[in-house]
């Protein structure tokens, strides 16, 4: 990791080879004149670097790989998986505000996300038929997020996709979708940390499909 006076400018940081925009980064002010996500979308979440990390240890991606993000945010993990492996890479979320952000963050790592605004719950089988590995962070913050996610990991299995991650800091709705999964697939459930851009502990759900 290179010392911080090698970073092109203030506000700017990097994490697992990426580079990311703190909310004071001039451009990202800017953008939040015009912008304002509305469903936590407003920030880069430390999840996503749970998942980065779980990602280069497991060597899970390469660049034949279709990958789609759910609840992308700001997308960093999008970034990364373009970035770290050259995979396809599609961002979904359903509040449309949080894609300037990922835009900005795609252009600053010379990668490129599709992007497109659709709900967990409108993610068909169909569309999900496109892809080999859908994952998503810190996206199953509220009760009902739960049973959503968990019929949107049965229809990822029927739609052929192979692995489904989530990655998360520890709360109680993702411990109860967790533990519906693992008694009905291939799963598992592992405590994680990261190291970069600081130390951070959460826990990956991997379900093998
Ligand atoms: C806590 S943020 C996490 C953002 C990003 N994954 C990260 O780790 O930085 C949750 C994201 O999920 C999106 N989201 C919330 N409910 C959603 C839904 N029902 N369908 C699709 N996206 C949703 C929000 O707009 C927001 O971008």
């Amino acid at each position: 990791m290179p010392e911080l006076q090698e970073l092109p400018e203030d506000n700017i940081f990097q994490a697992y080879g990426i580079l990311l925009l703190e909310n004071k980064h001039r451009f990202v002010k800017k953008l939040k004149k015009h912008y304002t996500p509305s469903i936590h979308g407003h920030k880069t979440w430390n999840s996503s670097f749970l998942l980065m990390d779980y990602f280069l240890h497991k060597q899970l991606l390469n660049n034949k790989q279709r990958v789609l993000e759910l609840g992308c945010g700001w997308g960093p993990t999008s970034i990364f998986c373009a970035h770290h492996a050259g995979c396809k890479v599609t961002g979904t979320d359903r509040d449309d505000e949080v894609f300037p952000f990922l835009e900005l963050q795609a252009a600053l790592n010379q990668v490129e996300i599709t992007t497109e605004s659709i709900s967990f719950e409108k993610l068909t089988k169909k569309h999900l038929t496109d892809y080999d590995i859908v994952f998503g962070t810190d996206i199953c913050f509220w009760d009902d997020l739960a049973k959503i996610h968990y019929n949107l990991i049965n229809r990822a299995k029927k739609a052929g996709v192979k692995h489904v991650l989530l990655a998360d800091p520890g709360r109680q709705p993702f411990f109860d979708l967790a533990e519906r999964v693992l008694t009905k697939h291939d799963a598992e459930l592992l405590d994680w940390y990261c190291t970069e851009p600081e130390y951070f502990e959460g826990y990956i759900l991997h379900v093998k499909l």
